[in-house]
């Protein structure tokens, strides 16, 4: 069965390129604008992890993933019977093209080459209660070229979840790690789950996807990781300060352990940072919790990012 890496853009067009630029560099991606097409990156080594164009009116257009290998492209393309075409985007390589039972457009490349390397914004070691990593020094903090080192997940409400994430499963090899279940009428009913990648014995994030049963079809959010919480706590206040809108956070969730902090874009789109998050493995297996651990935090506000 093919599967992939790992979670690699989340793709939009946007009401103003220019004010969104802006908003992403302030929120901490690196950025550039080439004939029309808004790119932006992380530290790590992908060449893009957000893209986006204008038009009049603003789309959550696409989710894409890095396969495996060529050899799983090629497979992957093979169950849908779709191409596989050279990608014209920075770094590029080979993508496909799908369409999911909910008519969202999911890309799968391969082959991309990295881009230049960047820092990542940090600051200087913890002086936890019972470690002390700063001895004789004030803290530091260092801006680096950005302050978001890589997309960790998306959030998508789905019209079926065992339709959706059967499709997933299949194509992309996605595995449950919190499913959330709730008793109606004596029987156990699916209001969707956190899934991550399979890569054996290697550890992957909590969720790579969450797929939210909702009877629609549309974005809720994309999450991008930060090095640390007093770096996410930093970049809180200066978004707040210019005037950003705040959509929920700060907190730290019960399923995957982020620290959270949720913002809205230019034109309402949700996009996250996070740090902290759970690492598991495929021996970690999966599991069914309640909705109180989905709206649940061990600490900070309770409940999930509003529209
Ligand atoms: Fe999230």
């Amino acid at each position: 069965m093919p599967a992939i890496k790992d979670i690699l853009y989340v793709r939009f067009t946007v009401t103003d390129l220019a004010k969104q630029r802006q908003f992403l560099q302030d929120f901490g991606l690196h950025t550039e604008i080439q004939d029309g097409l808004l790119i932006a990156r992380g530290s790590d080594s992908k060449p893009f992890i957000y893209l986006a164009q204008e038009a009049v009116s603003a789309e959550f257009v696409s989710v894409g993933f890095e396969a495996d290998s060529v050899e799983d492209l090629y497979a992957i393309a093979a169950i849908d019977e779709v191409e596989v075409v050279d990608n014209p985007l920075p770094g590029g390589g080979l993508i496909t093209r799908l369409t999911d039972p909910n008519g969202f457009c999911i890309e799968i490349v391969a082959g991309q080459q990295p881009p230049a390397s960047l820092t990542v914004g940090t600051r200087s070691g913890f002086n936890n209660g019972q470690e002390k990593h700063r001895i004789g020094a004030r803290v530091a903090f260092e801006p680096g070229d950005c302050l978001i080192k890589r997309l960790g997940h998306a959030v998508l409400f789905v019209h079926d979840f065992a339709t959706t994430f059967a499709w997933y499963a299949e194509r992309l090899g996605l595995i449950i790690s919190d499913e959330i279940v709730m008793e109606n009428d004596g029987k156990e009913q699916s209001l969707g789950a956190f899934t991550r990648c399979n890569r054996g014995d290697e550890y992957v994030d909590h969720h790579t996807m969450f797929f939210i049963h909702a009877g629609k079809a549309e974005f809720n959010h994309a999450a991008f990781e930060v090095a640390d919480w007093d770096v996410l706590m930093k970049n809180h206040y200066e978004l707040k300060q210019a005037g950003y809108r705040h959509s929920f956070g700060v907190g730290k969730h019960i399923l995957g352990s982020q620290v959270f902090d949720y913002w809205k874009d230019p034109d309402g789109f949700t996009l996250e940072h996070f740090t902290d998050g759970d690492l598991f493995n495929a021996a970690f297996g999966s599991h069914k919790r309640g909705v109180e651990d989905l709206v649940g935090t061990f600490w900070g506000p309770e409940g999930m990012p509003g529209q």
